[in-house]
Formats: structure tokens, C-alpha cells, sequence
């Protein structure tokens, strides 16, 4: 099996026209994996062969963020909306996912990337919910790239579940009202003690968030493109990188 990782610390890329500087690669990548249906439209496919398609997708590009070193990729996967699809099409969705983890977990694990998921994975089918389980245990010590599959995951729910936690932690004497900050409300998401998405990619010529770590992206990049997810390679991911790259980001400040 190939090892993912190089040393170089600059990245020429199949477009001549860019290269990325493997010293500003952005720490947390997240991806809204959008237009597997359309896709299989365009090809008079059902919805089920775009998604199929899509995992094609994510195989590359996990593999090509442990190569340019990202610490964090998070995929949104499956909303806590997507339950309002039709029945087939979530339980293709599923098996997807748990062949995936079967299929892909060996050589994640060689490679030294995390596997996590974000959301409520009680409401996944029980071989899912074994799998995502079995995967983190079994890769929560590695140090690579940390992949955060969003399943059942819903910004605003994520936010509705972290004051219902706070406010147990409130009751229970655990913290006090004068403790809460962002900092703090920050540790009760999902997403605690990781760096927010210092990059949000979403490909198929949508341009809004829906509902996708609401929280976190307060100073995120967004980077969209016309390109359908099942066709996104690591030569857009490039290209979405070079872009941020070449963004100011000011935070509010002046410089
Ligand atoms: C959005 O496209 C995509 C999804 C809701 C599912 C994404 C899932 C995968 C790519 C594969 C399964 C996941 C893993 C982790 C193996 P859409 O169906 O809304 O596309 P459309 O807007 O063109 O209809």
C-alpha cells in the first residue's frame, strides 16, 4: 500500500497556472458533497448511482488532504433535513456508508487518519452506527488527518444541543453563568477542541450553507464551484486552496 505523505513544501499542480504553498494550507477543510443527484440526472441515472459516484470523490480528496497535510476535512454527509428523501434513497445512502468504512478503514488506518463523525449517529441504522463506532475506536490514536463525517447533523441542532447541555451543567453546579464565553460555547459543539473550518467548499453552483456548522464559520472562506461532486478531483481542491490562499483575511481587523 502507498504511503499518502511528502515532504516538499511547495506544490506544483497538474494547472500549471497554480501552485500551493505547503505552508498556509488551511487546517480545517469542510465540504458540503453537493450535486451527486443531478449528476445522475444529467445521465439518466438514478439519484443512488450519483452518490455511489460521490464516494469516488471523497476517496480522493481524503487522500489528497493527508498528502498536503490538512489536520481537519469535515464532509457533510447527511443533514438532519435529508430524512425527508425518499426511503430508497436513504437507505442507499447508508449502505454507502457503512461499505465505505468496511471498505476504506484499512487503508485510513495505514495512512494515520482519524476517523470521527459530528451529529446524532443514534438514528443510523445499527450497522452504521457499529461501524462509526469500531472506526473511531480503532483510529482515535492515530495523528494524521482527522475526517469528521457529518451524519444526521444539523447546525442549528448542534446549537440547540449545546445550550441543553450547558444549562445541565448550569444546574449541576459543574460551570456558572459567568463562565460562559465562546470560547466555552465552542467546547460544547460537536466540533469541540478543533480549529473552526478555516475553509468551506461546496461544489454544484448552490451557494448557501445550508445548515452546516453555523457556529463554526464565522470567519470561514467559502469557496464554491459549478463542478458536480461526484466529478470533483484533487485538481479543484487545488484550485480551492490556491484561492484561499490568495484571500486577505483580516478578521475584522485592519492591516
Ligand atoms: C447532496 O447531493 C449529497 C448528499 C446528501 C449525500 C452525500 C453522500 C455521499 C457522497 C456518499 C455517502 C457518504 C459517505 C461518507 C460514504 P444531492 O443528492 O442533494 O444532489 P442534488 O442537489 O443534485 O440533488
Amino acid at each position: 500500500m502507498l504511503k499518502f505523505f511528502r515532504t516538499d513544501r511547495k506544490k506544483e499542480t497538474e494547472n500549471k497556472d497554480i501552485s500551493i504553498d505547503l505552508n498556509n494550507i488551511p487546517r480545517h477543510i469542510a465540504i458540503i458533497m453537493d450535486g451527486n443527484g443531478r449528476w445522475a440526472k444529467e445521465r439518466n441515472l438514478p439519484r443512488a448511482i450519483g452518490h455511489k459516484a460521490g464516494v469516488e470523490a471523497i476517496r480522493e480528496v481524503v487522500k489528497e488532504c493527508s498528502v498536503l497535510k490538512v489536520k481537519y476535512l469535515t464532509l457533510y454527509a447527511f443533514s438532519t433535513e435529508n430524512w425527508k428523501r425518499p426511503k430508497d434513497e436513504i437507505n442507499a445512502l447508508m449502505s454507502l456508508l457503512a461499505e465505505y468504512l468496511k471498505k476504506e478503514f484499512k487503508e485510513l488506518d495505514y495512512n494515520n487518519v482519524i476517523i470521527n463523525y459530528i451529529g446524532d449517529i443514534s438514528k443510523l441504522p445499527d450497522l452504521c452506527q457499529r461501524e462509526l463506532i469500531e472506526s473511531h475506536e480503532n483510529t482515535k490514536n492515530n495523528t494524521g488527518l482527522t475526517l469528521n463525517l457529518a451524519l444526521n447533523y444539523g447546525g442549528r441542532y448542534e446549537i440547540a444541543r449545546a445550550f441543553k447541555l450547558m444549562y445541565e451543567d448550569i444546574k449541576s453546579g459543574k460551570i456558572s453563568e459567568d463562565d460562559i464565553n465562546e470560547h466555552m460555547i465552542s467546547n460544547y459543539m460537536y466540533t469541540r477542541n478543533m480549529p473552526d473550518p478555516d475553509l468551506i467548499i461546496r461544489p454544484s453552483g448552490e451557494q448557501r450553507l445550508s445548515n452546516f456548522l453555523l457556529w463554526q464559520c464565522a470567519y470561514s472562506e467559502f469557496w464554491y464551484s459549478n463542478i458536480k461532486w461526484p466529478d470533483f478531483r484533487k485538481e479543484h481542491l487545488h484550485r480551492a486552496i490556491f484561492d484561499y490562499q490568495n484571500r486577505d483575511r483580516r478578521f475584522g481587523a485592519v492591516k
